[in-house]
């Protein structure tokens, strides 16, 4: 055997290397001899050097072994990805006329031999992608001759690089990405003056770039990337005329970029994305005609998006994500016809998509949270490339087009948290290549289109907080690759497909706040489901939530909607959450099984029922109040009917001086357009405030007016006035509400010194708070009719406690003629859809009125202004003043100038959207409160500075 034979030879070797080397017999070829060690030291699992045979005569053919023909010595050695490991060892020394030493991509690990660079006919070394170590010798540099390209990138180097790297002038490429360098750049670097690529990215470099950089006058490409050099961007880097990439992304650079980047016209490649660069988009970008790649994401830039981008006719792909960019798309973006990928995400864009937008086979468009409106109009005849549509978290509304199903290649997408209100559209189903819908957070109807079986590559499917109804698809489970299936909180009905359960890779299955009937799948996934993913479906059964299909009682025994009024108000949730479920529809087999129950759980029933008859009339206190002799001038004299007082909590209560003092004109608090409010204190203390409703004659039967009342009761939120509870007799109605004790809104904003003025902070958090509100009022299908900042009052914390909602609906007729006229007196408030009789008045006339609100807010300025000769609207003003760039100064006086410009700009326009003239263009409240959300927080940092 050889092997073995050959093992014995090696210490023989070594010994002729150290001693004899230069005088090698002439039998023994030096290059046999270096490359026989050299694989000595090796290991090969793979044998791809079985041909390295130590009795040949020469190395010449071995495999990976170039020799110059003339002289038959080596010049080139190769082994790229044989999965070679060990040492790279001596042996290579022997190599005397080496040329191109490449071992990439093995697993060669230990330290590097320095004197590899003293081989005299060296120019190329690549030992990238290997599992070096250990620090780079000072002389693996300080000797090296006639080195021109040197690669130890995705190794495991560490320490500094060595100064000595100034020394090796030949250098034409010098690599050292990927790998765990240290400290600060070496100054030699800079006077590499041959130097056309360095690439030193992905390392722990730090500290700054020194002006001199312009000596790489050669300098094709530099890559810097994802290091921690801080400091400024050098301001020479544009003397480095040839440049054709420049990557200085994912480090700390800061300030504004260097004006003579504009130099750099062969530029095609400029990626500074993840610094913390500032400053605006410059106009002369548009002077680097050569970009085809430009990456500015995640930096501080401010501003509109310069017009001069239109002139970068060759670029493809485009990141400004992550800014703080202002304004609308330039039209000029309509000439970048070689745009394929296009990043905007996360600034605070306005106006609507731009129709360029589908027109020229962008592959990427990725514009989520922004400010943008309008609908998506695909144009027809173009070819349609789009894989990746991200328009989440803006302010689109309108139906999804029928043209989805035209873009064959599309693989994601996400139009969640906008205002879509169309139906799935059923072209979905061409989407072969799709993975990803996210259409979470619409107003979509209609049922989920049995299409979406068709999607063969689906993965994601996320539908929930929609309108859905009807049933799941069944062909769903023909979509092996589902992962993950949200359709929560819909109006779905039916039965679960029982395949479900075979969807092979299901990590996640929310069906909750639905209502799905019958039996939950079984087996694998549906094994261990999470309860809360099926919870709030009336009528499921199964082992998942603990209901036997066998022995359940379906619901519709106890779900009568009027019930809720004998729940004790502890656990009546303050959701109506099962009203809307008044149909079910009951199989034969169900309707056996029910009887079969009924008879097994008639006593259980019984004993529950008399309970809650016992509890009930504890759950809440009528006490008498005796206030019939005629106090009230308005209250006939001769009404013996003595009311009865209402607390919604229970308890007992009482006005604690007596009927007589309770409603006195010293006790007033102040007169709304429902009636006057007075102060009191119930007997236990308790401070609470009692508006004597004045539309007495417009009020409804006590029947209506007490429904209505409870109703109005059941709004509990931190930023609503809560209705405590209610007086009622013929002549006499009074509403009981929390006190609150900071006044009103108005008072602090129109009545309040300077020097108690509201902060920024309070602003916003009342502008917010307002918005949770209203939100909260319309999920519950509540409209309020009547905001305005009179309404709104000030707890002792400054957060704002919306009053008077819902009261409209005690009126019997809700025409408009009532609510503009008796309610809506506010004038400023009043959306334009009450004075134009065939637009339907919706939750939308809140929203106009919250944007008035929150412009009011932030100027300090009333909705109308009466000056000498003119009327000035606020909203016009402030529209105009937005126009013209100068929105920052109408904010309050009294603000001081402390406040964020961007926020403050942000919020302006989201008011304006709200006080969009035609009610479908302003967005829900749910979807302000979330936008408010996101100015506010944008990284943190706007709020950082104001405190
Ligand atoms: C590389 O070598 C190390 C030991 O030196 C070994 O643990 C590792 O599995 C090897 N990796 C590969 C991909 O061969
Ligand atoms: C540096 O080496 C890495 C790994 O081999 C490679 O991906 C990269 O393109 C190289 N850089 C340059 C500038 O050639
Ligand atoms: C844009 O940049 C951000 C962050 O730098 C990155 O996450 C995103 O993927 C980029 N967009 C595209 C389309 O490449
Ligand atoms: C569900 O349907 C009921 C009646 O069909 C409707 O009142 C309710 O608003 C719907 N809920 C949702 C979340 O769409
Ligand atoms: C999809 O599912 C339906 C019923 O669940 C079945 O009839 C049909 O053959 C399936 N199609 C494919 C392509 O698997």
């Amino acid at each position: 055997m050889k092997a073995p034979l050959f093992l014995l030879f090696i210490p023989f070797f070594f010994l002729l290397l150290s001693g004899f080397s230069c005088s090698a017999g002439p039998d023994l070829n030096d290059d046999v001899l270096g490359l026989i060690v050299f694989k000595a030291g090796v290991q090969d699992p793979q044998s791809k050097l079985a041909s390295w045979n130590e009795d040949d005569e020469n190395s010449c053919g071995w495999a990976g072994v170039k020799c110059d023909r003339r002289t038959g010595l080596v010049v080139e050695l190769t082994l790229d990805g044989l999965g070679l490991s060990g040492k790279i060892g001596r042996g290579l020394l022997q190599l005397r006329s080496l040329r191109t030493l490449s071992l990439s991509r093995n697993n060669f690990s230990g330290l590097l031999n320095p004197e590899i660079t003293q081989l005299e006919s060296l120019r190329t070394v690549d030992l990238s992608g290997n599992a070096l170590s250990g620090p780079i010798a000072l002389e693996f540099f300080g000797q090296c001759r006639s080195l021109r390209s040197v690669s130890l990138a995705g190794n495991r180097f560490s320490g500094q690089i060595p100064a000595s790297v100034g020394d090796c002038l030949s250098l034409v490429s010098l690599n050292l990405s990927s790998n765990w360098l240290s400290g600060s750049l070496p100054l030699g670097i800079w006077s590499l003056y041959n130097l056309r690529n360095l690439d030193l990215s992905a390392n722990f470099l730090a500290g700054e770039i020194p002006i001199g950089v312009n000596r790489l006058f050669n300098l094709r490409e530099i890559n810097l990337r994802r290091n921690r050099l801080s400091g400024r961007l050098p301001d020479d880097i544009g003397d480095c005329l040839l440049l054709r990439s420049l990557n200085l992304g994912e480090n700390s650079f800061s300030g504004r970029l260097p004006e003579t980047l504009q130099k750099l016209k062969l530029c095609s490649y400029l990626i500074l994305g993840s610094n913390d660069l500032s400053g605006e988009v410059p106009t002369w970008l548009g002077e680097m005609q050569n970009l085809q790649s430009l990456d500015l994401s995640n930096n501080g830039f401010i501003g509109r998006v310069p017009d001069s981008i239109g002139s970068l006719r060759f670029l493809k792909t485009l990141n400004l994500s992550g800014n703080s960019l202002t304004g609308r798309f330039p039209e000029s973006m309509a000439d970048l016809t070689a745009l394929t990928d296009l990043d905007f995400s996360k600034n605070s864009l306005v106006g609507s998509l731009p129709p360029w937008l589908f027109q020229f086979g962008l592959q990427k468009i990725i514009l989520s949270r922004n400010n943008l409106n309008g609908s998506i109009k695909f144009s027809t005849a173009s070819d349609q490339k789009i894989q990746i549509l991200d328009l989440s978290a803006n302010m689109i509304y309108g139906s999804i087009p029928l043209e989805i199903g035209d873009l064959q290649s599309l693989q994601f997408l996400n139009l969640s948290h906008n205002s879509f209100t169309s139906s799935i559209p059923e072209t979905f189903g061409r989407l072969e290549s799709l993975q990803l819908i996210d259409l979470e957070n619409n107003s979509l109807t209609g049922r989920i289109p049995i299409q979406i079986g068709k999607c063969s590559s689906l993965t994601f499917l996320i539908l929930s907080n929609n309108n859905l109804s009807g049933p799941i698809p069944p062909n769903l489970v023909n979509l092996t690759s589902l992962q993950m299936i949200d359709l929560s909180h819909n109006n779905l009905t039916g039965e679960l497909p029982k395949r479900l359960s075979e969807l092979p890779h299901l990590i996640s299955f929310n069906i909750s706040h639905n209502l799905f009937s019958g039996e939950i799948p079984t087996g694998n996934f549906f094994d261990h489901i999470p309860p809360s993913s099926l919870s709030e479906n009336p009528s499921l059964c199964g082992s998942a939530i603990n209901l036997s299909c066998h022995t359940v009682l379906p619901k519709p025994i106890v779900l009568n909607p009027n019930s809720s009024s004998s729940h004790s108000p502890q656990n009546s949730s303050v959701y109506p959450v099962n009203f809307n479920h008044k149909k079910i529809i009951l199989s034969l087999s169900t309707l056996i099984a029910i009887g079969a129950a009924i008879i097994i759980t008639v006593g259980v029933i019984t004993i529950a029922v008399l309970n809650r008859c016992v509890r009930a009339p504890a759950s809440r206190s009528a006490v008498a109040l005796n206030i019939s002799d005629g106090y009230f001038s308005q209250s006939p004299a001769t009404d013996s009917n003595s009311g009865k007082l209402f607390i919604f909590s229970g308890g007992n209560a009482e006005f604690s001086t007596g009927a007589h003092t309770i409603l006195n004109k010293d006790c007033e608090l102040g007169r709304g357009g429902f009636g006057t409010v007075y102060k009191t204190v119930l007997s236990g203390g308790r401070l609470v405030a009692i508006k004597k409703l004045t539309v007495s004659s417009l009020v409804k039967s006590q029947e209506d007016f007490e429904r209505e009342i409870k109703k109005i009761g059941k709004m509990k939120h931190p930023n609503l006035v809560a209705l405590e509870g209610y007086y009622w007799t013929h002549s006499l109605q009074l509403l009981i509400y929390e006190f609150v004790p900071s006044g009103s809104l108005f008072k602090h904003l129109h009545e309040s010194s300077e020097s108690n003025s509201l902060s920024w902070q309070e602003r916003f958090d009342i502008v917010i708070g307002v918005a949770r509100s209203l939100a909260h009022l319309h999920q519950h299908k509540v409209i309020h009719y009547n905001l305005k900042s009179s309404n709104v009052l000030l707890d002792a914390t400054g957060d704002p406690k919306v009053a008077d909602y819902g009261l409209a609906k005690l009126l019997p007729k809700l025409d408009r003629y009532v609510l503009s006229s008796k309610i809506q007196s506010a004038l400023g408030y009043m959306a334009p859809e009450f004075v134009c009789h065939t637009v339907k008045i919706t939750e939308k006339c809140d929203v106009y009125g919250f944007g008035v609100l929150a412009l009011e807010v932030l100027t300090g300025r009333k909705p109308v202004e009466y000056m000498e000769d003119d009327v000035l609207v606020l909203c016009d003003v402030i529209r105009g003043a937005l126009d013209d760039g100068i929105v920052e100064d109408f904010m309050d006086v009294r603000l001081g100038g402390k406040f964020p410009v961007e926020e403050a700009v942000s919020i302006v326009k989201l008011a304006l959207i709200c006080t969009s003239q035609v009610p479908s263009n302003r967005p829900d409240m749910t979807d302000v409160v979330k936008i408010l959300e996101l100015i506010r927080c944008p990284g943190g940092s706007q709020g950082e500075e104001l405190s």
